[in-house]
């Protein structure tokens, strides 16, 4: 069977990486979370005091950019590929909204992209992967074989989000959270390089009022028929 890429963008928190990882469990697939990297590079620049009240070195980061390696391993347990940084698993360091505060300015600087797509395309080279970020139908894989672009309004999102938050033990508010999703949509949408935007070939799905069930089902048909069309080649 032919193995194809999925490329999944949209906004934070519309169930991209939900989604993505419950697609890559039923195909056989590779699920890449790029966003991960991201919040990694974001993470380091904090524990190294290139990100400190507020200030913020960009030419520091940028400099020690070849001192970072970010790499996968595949949890049994949770089902996924859990995200290293120089060795050390960061998966839940990142998920912080202080991590969130910071990571779309991080993702603003052209030196990062370049470092994080390279790997994201080495990674996804043979195909059978299915990623989720910002750019990937636009930039990491403009040739994907079915992009999808998903959008929910910025108050679910923020909901969902801060329902996770919570969970995970941290102290927040929900209007902390939706003013996050918010300046994030905007900096994420209006920076110059690798803007997040919709590929001209990708199918938004608006999941506001989806299920994840639904979700799920609706994005699996979108697979399966673009796993036929891609087989009749
Ligand atoms: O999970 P959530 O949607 O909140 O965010 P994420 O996917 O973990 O991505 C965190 C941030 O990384 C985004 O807000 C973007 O600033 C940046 N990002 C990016 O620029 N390009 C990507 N391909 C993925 C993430
Ligand atoms: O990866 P992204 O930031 O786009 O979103 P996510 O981390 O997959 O989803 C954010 C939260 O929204 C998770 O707790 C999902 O379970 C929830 N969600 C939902 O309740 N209904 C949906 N249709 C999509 C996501």
């Amino acid at each position: 069977m032919k193995n194809i890429t999925i490329a999944i963008d949209g906004f934070s928190s519309t169930g991209k990486s939900t989604v993505a990882k419950q697609i890559a469990k039923h195909l056989g697939y590779v699920y890449v979370d790029s966003g991960a990297m991201y919040r990694a590079v974001t993470f380091y620049a904090m524990q190294h005091g290139f990100i400190n009240n507020n200030h913020f070195d960009v030419e520091g980061l940028v400099a020690s950019l070849k001192a970072i390696t970010i790499s996968f391993k595949f949890n049994k347990d949770v089902g996924f590929a859990e995200v290293y940084l120089n060795g050390t698993n960061i998966e839940n360091d990142i998920r912080t909204l202080e991590v969130s505060s910071f990571v779309s300015k991080v993702a603003e600087i052209s030196e990062v992209r370049q470092k994080l797509v390279e790997q994201q395309q080495q990674l996804g080279k043979n195909g059978g992967v299915v990623m989720d970020g910002r750019d990937i139908g636009t930039v990491v894989f403009p040739d994907a074989e079915l992009k999808l672009f998903m959008t929910a309004s910025a108050e679910t999102r923020a909901e969902r989000r801060y329902a996770e938050l919570i969970e995970r033990g941290e102290t927040v508010t929900y209007e902390a959270v939706l003013k996050n999703v918010q300046e994030r949509d905007y900096t994420d949408s209006n920076r110059e390089d690798s803007p997040l935007t919709k590929a001209k070939d990708a199918i938004q799905i608006d999941n506001s009022n989806m299920s994840l069930q639904e979700q799920f089902n609706n994005i699996l048909q979108l697979a399966k028929r673009t796993l036929e069309n891609s087989e009749k080649l």
